[in-house]
């Protein structure tokens, strides 16, 4: 399996877009890909969830996950800003939000509240800082990730756990202690470090769209093999990614989610054999 540094996922990130894709169409499947992880890990629809969002686009994953959580049955949903000034693509996914009714708060302007949602939380989705993190987590992001790592909730990352370089694998003073990652596109380093092993808790490496000759700009066969975690006897990946597309057409339409107890993901072997639910 090829793991990308920070550079080669920002330049994948870039031909995305060059290419046609936009940031909130990835973002959309990278949230619409929580739910899985969700019911992966038997969350219940009644936990008490919170979403802790950082100003760029790991922020605007943790808003996308909110919605299609909501829709998929998740009542207890709140969600907690690190500013009100954030990317467009991450607002394009709040407004939805906002026209929801979501209980949204800024941390500056409720720092008692926030931290009482995240103590008592059962899941902590951190959507705070993805591979764009600059040196060691300041002011307000230093702060959650200390009060996220306190709490007893379960802890949730997006792409990487927020404070770990993204290349390196090393904690900058403060990072997230994560129980689960939601990767998306390339598997970063980080999970073939030791640290960077240590904060992931377990990952779930999933696809957001990007075709694979982009893949092909970084580094030749950079794209993690397709794979079905209930499929594992596809014959290839092409094949696995038709079964992908699927499910995909035909989700919305079923009854329960439990009808799909899998997780689409790259490599079932991403995730853990002994790895079932946190409870
Ligand atoms: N398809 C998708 O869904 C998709 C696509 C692209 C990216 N992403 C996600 O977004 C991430 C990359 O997005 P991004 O470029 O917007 O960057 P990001 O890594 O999510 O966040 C960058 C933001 O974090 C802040 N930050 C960086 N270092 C910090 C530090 N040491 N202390 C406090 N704040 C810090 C920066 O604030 P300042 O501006 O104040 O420095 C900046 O606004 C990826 O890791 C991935 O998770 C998702």
């Amino acid at each position: 399996m090829y793991f990308s540094t920070a550079d080669e996922m920002e330049k994948l990130d870039e031909l995305a877009v060059e290419h046609g894709l936009e940031i909130r169409q990835m973002m959309e499947l990278a949230g619409w890909h929580m739910v899985e992880v969700f019911n992966k890990l038997s969350i219940g629809l009644s936990d008490q969830i919170v979403i802790v969002v950082g100003k760029g686009n790991k922020g605007g994953d943790g808003l996308s996950a909110a919605r299609h959580l909501v829709n998929h049955g998740y009542k207890n949903i709140s969600i907690i800003l690190v500013s009100k000034d954030i990317k467009p693509d991450s607002q394009h996914h709040l407004d939805l939000l906002v026209k929801m009714d979501m209980p949204i708060m800024v941390y500056s302007e409720n720092q008692d509240l926030a931290k009482e949602k995240i103590d008592s939380a059962d899941i902590i989705m951190d959507s705070l800082i993805g591979y764009h993190l600059q040196g060691e987590p300041r002011g307000d992001f230093a702060e959650l990730i200390e009060i996220i790592n306190n709490a007893s909730g379960k802890v949730i990352s997006y792409d990487l756990p927020s404070g770990v370089d993204a290349t390196t694998g090393e904690c900058q003073k403060v990072c997230i202690k994560a129980d689960a990652t939601l990767t998306l596109a390339m598997p970063k380093k980080i999970f073939n470090t030791n640290s960077g092993k240590e904060s992931s808790g377990q990952v779930f490496a999933l696809d957001i769209g990007v075709p694979e000759f982009l893949y092909n700009k970084i580094a030749s066969g950079s794209r993690p093999e397709s794979n079905h975690s209930v499929r594992k006897n596809s014959a290839n990946a092409s094949a696995s990614f038709r079964l992908m597309s699927v499910y995909f057409s035909t989700v919305s339409s079923c009854v329960s989610w439990n009808q799909f107890p899998h997780i689409v993901s790259f490599r079932s072997d991403f995730i853990h054999a002994n790895f079932l639910s946190f409870t």
